[in-house]
């Protein structure tokens, strides 16, 4: 209800044109085959009408006057010849001007008009309910017409007919099946560029809204082609305004936020009531808050920004990457008792250092902020099936294998986490992952507790130096 209504489903492009096809071929077969059927009848009357009014010539030879009365003198060997026929039976017959039967079978019915002496002519009758073909002659004897007829079954004549009809059937038939066939074959070939145009489409990231090439792909198609372009390069402007829409704010607002925390900082340092105090403490704790928000802000938008193959890539060691978090966390690890490892090998891989530190930072931050103090964390970076690792393991309370899709959800954080945060952080490292066609996986420490986030990159082996 209130839904417009949908155009009908065409089905497949195949299945249209064959049935556009199949009809009119079908249509064309019938039609050749009628036409056939009556130029093999033709054919055949042709051929035994011209038989049959031989016995018919040879039987008005022997018509003969006697006196006032007509006779017929035939040999009983040449009516036995008459009837002797491997197929159909022979009848004749030799009327008088009167109408009267001077000789043969009375019951072949009369011709359908009556030509003057020496004709002759062929008919279609029926004689006790059987359908014959009839030759009829009038021939002049003393100035009377007699009619001599000729008739036979028409089973040569339909097995002639029948015979002709097949061996035009069966071509017609082959050259339809094999146009149905090749038509069939070459709309699936026409079609081909379609499927190679569906599966660029499929395999893109939805990142990637760079225009398709219109290169093979054919003319009708082209104008589809480009309206989807122009489609891709409106959708990339308009994502490209909110990007830069948001970092813009963002930016905009790192300033006020850090003159605010200098203000508080300044005021806490002025002598107030503890009251004061402590609410000048929680305006410092909300901007320093609001100010990792903003920065989480930024480094998203800057990590989705230009987003393309071979945006910000250069050769990077994972090991380097990670040997300058430890200045950066071990103090924030030692403040809060946990015991951060490294266990370091070289692997390279190609990325922008500051993204792929981003990325790290926020797997550290994690692991810091919620493995409870006395836990242990530990940095890995080394190769694993053909692919550059880099892993942060932690011993604290996990993530619930149900929750491990949404955590990566921007600003979603799982009920009840406790721990200051704003939910960005996952994302960011999906973001920058999914730039550089990292993979992700969240699993348990090997113990069976805690978090492992695994960062899976390309690899790049050429690069050991
Ligand atoms: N190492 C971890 N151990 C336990 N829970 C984690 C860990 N890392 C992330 N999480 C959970 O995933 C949620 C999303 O993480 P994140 O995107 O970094 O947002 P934030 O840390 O700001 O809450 C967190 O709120 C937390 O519940
Ligand atoms: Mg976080």
């Amino acid at each position: 209800m209130g839904l417009p209504p949908t155009p009908r489903d065409r089905g497949s492009l195949r299945q249209l044109l064959t049935r556009w096809l199949s009809g009119p071929l079908i249509a064309l077969i019938a039609s050749s085959l009628l036409a056939s059927y009556f130029i093999a009848l033709y054919v055949a009357n042709d051929a035994y009408d011209a038989a049959l009014l031989d016995p018919a010539l040879a039987i008005a030879n022997r018509v003969r006057g006697n006196g006032g009365r007509l006779e017929v003198d035939l040999p009983s060997i040449a009516i036995d010849a008459l009837r002797v026929d491997t197929k159909d039976r022979i009848f004749y017959q030799v009327q008088g001007p009167d109408g009267s039967i001077i000789a043969g079978n009375a019951r072949i019915p009369p011709p359908p008009a009556r030509l003057p002496p020496p004709q002759h002519l062929f008919y279609n009758a029926e004689l006790q309910g059987e359908p014959i073909r009839v030759a009829g002659k009038f021939v002049a004897i003393q100035a009377q017409t007699v009619l001599v007829q000729v008739a036979e079954t028409l089973v040569k004549r339909n097995t002639l007919v029948k015979e002709i009809l097949l061996a035009s059937a069966l071509p017609a038939l082959a050259i339809a099946i094999a146009a149905l066939t090749l038509s069939w074959y070459g709309i699936g070939r026409s079609l081909a560029p379609l499927e190679r145009l569906r599966d660029e489409i499929d395999s893109r990231s939805p990142r990637d809204l760079h225009a398709i090439t219109e290169a093979g792909i054919p003319m009708e198609v082209r104008p589809v082609v480009r309206a989807l372009n122009q489609l891709l390069s409106r959708l990339k402007a308009a994502i490209e305004g909110e990007q830069r829409f948001i970092a813009n704010a963002a930016h905009q607002l790192r300033t006020p936020l850090a003159g605010l925390k200098t203000h508080a900082e300044l005021a806490r340092r002025e002598p107030t009531s503890p009251q004061m105090r402590s609410l000048l403490d929680m305006i410092a704790e909300e901007t320093d808050r609001t100010s990792h928000l903003v920065n989480q802000l930024l480094t998203l938008a800057r990590a989705e920004r230009g987003a393309g193959p071979d945006a910000g890539r250069q050769p990077l060691n994972l090991h380097e990457i990670a040997t300058r978090a430890v200045q950066e966390w071990v103090p924030r690890a030692l403040a809060k008792n946990i015991d951060l490892g490294f266990e370091l090998e070289d692997t390279w891989t190609l990325g922008d250092p500051l993204l792929v530190r981003e990325l790290l930072a926020n797997l550290l931050d994690n692991a810091l902020a919620y493995t409870p103090s006395g836990g242990a964390v530990t940095v890995r970076t080394h190769e694993l099936d053909g692919r550059s690792v880099l892993e942060v393991q932690d011993n604290g309370p996990g993530i619930p294998a149900a929750e491990r899709t949404r955590v990566f959800e921007r600003f979603y954080r799982i009920p009840g986490t406790a721990t200051q945060g704003c939910g960005l952080g996952l994302a960011i490292v999906a973001e920058i992952a999914e730039r550089y066609g990292a993979k992700v996986e969240l699993a348990e420490g090997a113990d069976g507790s805690g978090t492992c986030t695994r960062v899976l990159f390309e690899p790049l082996a050429q690069h050991a130096s």
